[in-house]
């Protein structure tokens, strides 16, 4: 826990209160994990990491982008296929728990709900960016769909249609507006996958249209 003397700078979250987070997180995800497919601890640990990547890169308090990529889809333990501000309650407890500062935590809530998909624009803080980078390449790397997003229709007991228009729904926008990715290194690294998963993703939708498409899944989810 923090102490009196802790010498940690005004805003951030001290390195005790990060372990207890990420502590705290961890053992949520693992007593949760079968209703966690898609955003269980692996998904966790994955966008911590580079968020803290894209916080070191562009300058943001990688302590508190970390910690919020620790927290941000808490909401999914609350409620099945749910918005991250359904996770608000449990999030703050957490926090709370671990001795973040009152004020801290509520900048990490705020950070996680600036960063969401859905709803995110092209002027978010620097730490929704490295957030939001992180959760985004999540999503465009070419072995989600392949590996993943059978998961993730299981967890949120969605069909492939409904998932197929939301990624397109929310996502096409961003991408064509150009802020898909914030930081320049993923704009540079990444745009070639986002841009990959997103025509896939239309294909899909296309691809729903036929009729026979649509009864060779009904074939399938039968089996
Ligand atoms: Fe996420």
């Amino acid at each position: 826990m923090l102490g009196q003397n802790t010498a940690v700078p005004l805003g951030t979250v001290a390195p005790e209160a990060y372990a207890q987070v990420e502590h705290r997180v961890k053992q949520l995800c693992a007593r949760h994990a079968a209703k966690l497919p898609f955003h269980g601890w692996h998904h966790v640990h994955f966008v911590r990491t580079k968020a803290g990547e894209f916080a070191r890169s562009n300058g943001s308090d990688p302590a508190v982008v970390e910690t919020a990529a620790l927290v941000h889809d808490l909401n999914y333990i609350v409620l099945r296929n749910s918005a991250a501000s359904a996770g608000r309650d449990l999030r703050m407890h957490v926090l709370a728990r671990a001795g973040v500062d009152e004020a801290v935590a509520e900048r990490i809530d705020a950070v996680v709900l600036e960063a969401e998909m859905s709803s995110r624009d092209a002027d978010i803080s620097l730490e929704a960016q490295a957030l939001s980078d992180a959760d985004t390449l999540f999503k465009a790397l070419p072995v989600t769909p392949v590996m993943l997003a059978h998961r993730y229709l299981s967890e949120n007991g969605v069909t492939l249609r409904e998932l197929a228009h939301k990624i397109v729904g929310e996502q096409r926008g961003a991408h064509d507006a150009g802020f898909y990715f914030y930081s320049p290194e993923a704009k540079a690294m990444y745009s070639h996958w986002a841009t990959a998963n997103l025509d896939l993703w239309q294909c899909v939708v296309e691809a729903l249209d036929d009729p026979s498409v649509g009864e060779l899944l009904e074939e399938v989810t039968a089996e």
